[in-house]
């Protein structure tokens, strides 16, 4: 049997007609860019993530990307985010002219470790990204506290925690600005880019609402320099039906989870997630670690089970970032990680044979780990 890694196609068959139909409402009414069917998603989203405002943007990049244009934060200052991220997070730094700073992660949910994050601030620190990787949120209320201690926003990478919560409360709704990512293979995923910021604060989202429109505050006055980061009409009207679904698809997920959990449990050399107590997980990825990673990769893809690696590589030791000087063993948990990473098959619609086809195919591979050269091409 085949398995997937993902299956968009199986996601958006029982909704195909409504999807259709909405898009071509959108034609209908030329709103292509922004306009009312963006408008009306904000509305929804807002609500889902418990803020007051969401400003739907071109990308989740951007969305990172804004809020610190918005904050005034520039060259000489420094942001602060983990290492174990895609590279968007730390882009989106670099983009507006700050220096990351990385803090690592924490061994047991794969966010930034509080207990570390104090003794990376320095007079130039201005804000902390953390970012909610896999779609568990990173430990809040200790970030909270030593921003609100020494003055920094926080700005929740929550582009694989859509839903997510801590301690009740959504993953975006804690910090100064949440950011979210409508990539189409995310939990809530656009028919192309999108992206959203979510912030209980009004003028943060008057701000990001000029800047993602070329700062214009009425048309064709420019009252700052902006960007075009608009959300296209098309994908606020796909992504308000699919949002309908949300909580079923996490659900989903949740339970997908569990039945991993339950049948790889106590394997020799198998390393499962856990889940923090404070919170509920929404299996945006769900990554096992094991030493011979590669090569179950392989042996698992040659009998028809697709899984992936997020991420293989640091931020820290990409080419990209290779100015900032810091070598292998600067952060020895992202590092360990990423050597150990197994991303396997997570998306709501995974039947139960597949379910199990993967479980099967693990618990006979795993005691051949070893020596499972001989299954590679
Ligand atoms: C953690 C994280 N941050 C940022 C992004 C960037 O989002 P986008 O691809 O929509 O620009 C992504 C999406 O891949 C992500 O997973």
């Amino acid at each position: 049997m085949q398995v997937p890694f993902l299956n968009l196609k199986a996601q958006h068959d029982p909704i195909r007609a409504e999807l259709l139909a909405s898009i071509e409402e959108v034609v209908d009414s030329n709103a292509f860019a922004g306009g009312p069917f963006v408008a009306k998603f904000e509305e929804d989203f807002a609500a889902f993530c418990q803020t007051h405002h969401a400003v739907g943007l071109g990308s989740g990049t951007e969305a990172l990307w804004l809020p610190l244009l918005a904050f005034g934060i520039g060259p000489g200052d420094e942001v602060i985010t983990v290492p174990s991220t895609f590279m968007a997070t730390a882009e989106a730094i670099s983009y507006c002219g700050a220096r990351p700073v990385f803090v690592d992660i924490d061994e047991q949910t794969y966010t930034l470790d509080p207990k570390q994050l104090e003794r990376a601030i320095t007079p130039r620190t201005k804000a902390i990204i953390p970012v909610h990787l896999f779609g568990q949120v990173a430990d809040m209320d200790p970030i909270m506290e030593i921003a609100r201690r020494h003055n920094l926003y926080v700005i929740e990478d929550a582009c694989q925690a859509h839903g997510a919560e801590y301690k009740g409360r959504k993953a975006g709704s804690i910090g100064h600005a949440g950011c979210f990512s409508f990539y189409p293979g995310k939990n809530l995923g656009a028919f192309g880019e999108a992206g959203a910021l979510v912030t209980n604060e009004q003028s943060l989202a008057e701000k990001i609402k000029v800047l993602r429109d070329h700062g214009q505050e009425s048309k064709y006055h420019h009252s700052c320099i902006g960007w075009n980061a608009r959300m296209d009409g098309i994908q606020g009207a796909v992504l308000r039906i699919k949002l309908k679904g949300l909580n079923q698809g996490n659900a989903a997920r949740r339970a997908h989870a569990r039945y991993y959990g339950e049948q790889l449990a106590g394997l020799a050399g198998l390393t499962l997630p856990s889940v923090a107590e404070y919170g509920l997980p929404v299996y945006h990825i769900y990554a096992v670690r094991l030493k011979e990673r590669d090569r179950i990769l392989q042996a698992l893809a040659q009998r028809g089970v697709a899984c992936g690696i997020h991420y293989p590589k640091p931020v820290h030791l990409q080419k990209a970032y290779h100015s900032l000087g810091l070598g292998a063993g600067s952060f020895p948990v992202a590092e360990k990680c990423a050597d150990e990473f197994l991303s396997l098959p997570m998306f709501p619609e995974l039947t139960p044979a597949q379910l199990e086809t993967v479980v099967q195919e693990i618990k006979s591979l795993l005691p051949l780990a070893k020596n499972l050269e001989a299954f590679s091409a």
